[in-house]
């Protein structure tokens, strides 16, 4: 007997775990197209680079530059709050944006619109802005030119530039398309941000450059700041 109801017992088992399949199954699958959809617009958009080919265009029109310039100077009201009036920030520890490469701008803007730089404040500035307004941003910030007295620090410090770092950022450390002007920088910038990368603390890894710095003290690293920020 016992051998009877069991198979049995197990068929209104299976009938009922069919059923409950059927029943769940109904929203799960009525879901489906609900959730290819919802994620579309709900996704944020992800800013693409835009081509270098595009901003050197600009930079070989000069009509096209100077209206650039003229945008880019509009632009740049909603930077002078963190990021000076003319690129030069009073705060020691922020980054010149005076006169940098417009290739190198252009690449750190796009980073932070596609997320790939990591920075809050400058990725939500970025990630909604126009691939034209982001040319015309980096065109501006390249075109100023540090006005204030340029002093000499002839130390210890050109030298050690010299030997580490102008292979890469210049004989003159004005950057170039991959690398940033260091020449004019504020020094204690130039002291954190090497020291970052040398520590591996900050957001920016770069094999090459602590490759670079490794075996710095803390005051020749100095020595190299004092230099540079004299640099015009
Ligand atoms: C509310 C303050 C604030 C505003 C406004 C702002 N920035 Fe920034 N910006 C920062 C800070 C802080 C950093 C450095 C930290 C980081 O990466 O987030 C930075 C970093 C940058 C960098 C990277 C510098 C480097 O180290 O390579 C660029 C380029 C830049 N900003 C451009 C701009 C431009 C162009 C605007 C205007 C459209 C702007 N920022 C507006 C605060 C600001
Ligand atoms: C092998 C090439 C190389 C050498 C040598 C080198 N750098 Fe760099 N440096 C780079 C590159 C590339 C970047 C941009 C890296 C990135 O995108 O993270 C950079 C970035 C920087 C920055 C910018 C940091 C920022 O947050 O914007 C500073 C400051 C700097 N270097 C200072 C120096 C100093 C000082 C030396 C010499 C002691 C030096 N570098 C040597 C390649 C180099």
């Amino acid at each position: 007997m016992a051998g009877h109801q069991s198979p049995r017992f197990l068929n209104i088992i299976g009938q009922a775990v069919v059923i409950a399949c059927l029943f769940f199954s109904g929203p799960v699958l009525s879901k489906t197209p609900k959730a290819t959809k919802k994620p579309s617009l709900m996704q944020p958009q992800v800013a693409t680079p835009v081509p270098v080919s595009a901003l050197k265009e600009v930079l070989d029109d000069p009509d096209a530059y100077s209206a650039a310039v003229k945008e880019g100077a509009e632009l740049s009201q909603a930077c002078t709050k963190c990021h000076g009036v003319d690129g030069v920030s009073p705060e020691l520890e922020q980054f010149t944006l005076t006169g940098q490469n417009p290739v190198y701008l252009l690449k750190q803007i796009d980073r932070y619109a596609t997320g790939e730089r990591r920075g809050p404040l400058m990725q939500r500035i970025f990630e909604n802005m126009s691939a034209k307004d982001r040319i015309n941003i980096a065109v501006y910030y390249s075109s100023l030119k540090r006005t204030d007295a340029a002093s000499t620090f002839l130390s210890p410090g050109k030298e050690l530039y010299e030997a580490q770092c102008a292979t890469c950022h210049g004989e003159n450390a004005l950057g170039n398309e991959s690398t940033p002007r260091l020449a004019g920088q504020h020094a204690e910038f130039i002291n954190q941000a090497v020291a970052r990368y040398r520590d591996k603390a900050g957001p920016r890894i770069d094999p090459l450059m602590a490759a670079s710095i490794v075996n710095l003290k803390e005051l020749q690293i100095r020595a190299i700041a004092l230099y540079l920020t004299g640099l015009r």
